[in-house]
């Protein structure tokens, strides 16, 4: 089974297993990691915000107009490493992927 990599916002890491086909917000729900996901996932609240490592933001798909419009929006916006992880569909090629939870706006 694929894993990703996580960092919750207590700063705990943990290590959890991937369903291929969900989005990262819904295996992060899943598996009760603090992502609110108010809209559930309609790209409409950025309550799903994460950190995706350096190593790895290359990697995923560029992010639509309607993500990249809520996630600059966020107070803790990075560039780089800044998505909306009802976005990301997982894949067997995001095998690894490493995130951090970011903080509730
Ligand atoms: S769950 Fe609302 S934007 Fe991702």
């Amino acid at each position: 089974m694929p894993t990703i990599h996580v960092t919750d916002r207590s700063g705990a890491k943990q290590t959890i297993d991937g369903k291929v086909g969900q989005t990262v917000m819904e295996i992060l729900r899943d598996k009760n990691i603090d992502v609110e996901a108010i809209c559930g996932g309609c790209c409409s609240c950025a309550t799903c915000h994460v950190f995706v490592d350096d190593a790895w933001a290359a990697k995923l798909p560029a992010r639509s107009e309607d993500e990249q419009e809520l996630v600059e929006e966020t107070e803790s916006y990075k560039a780089a490493n800044s998505r909306l992880s009802c976005q990301i569909k997982f894949t067997p090629q995001l095998d690894g992927l490493s995130l951090t939870v970011a903080l509730s706006e």
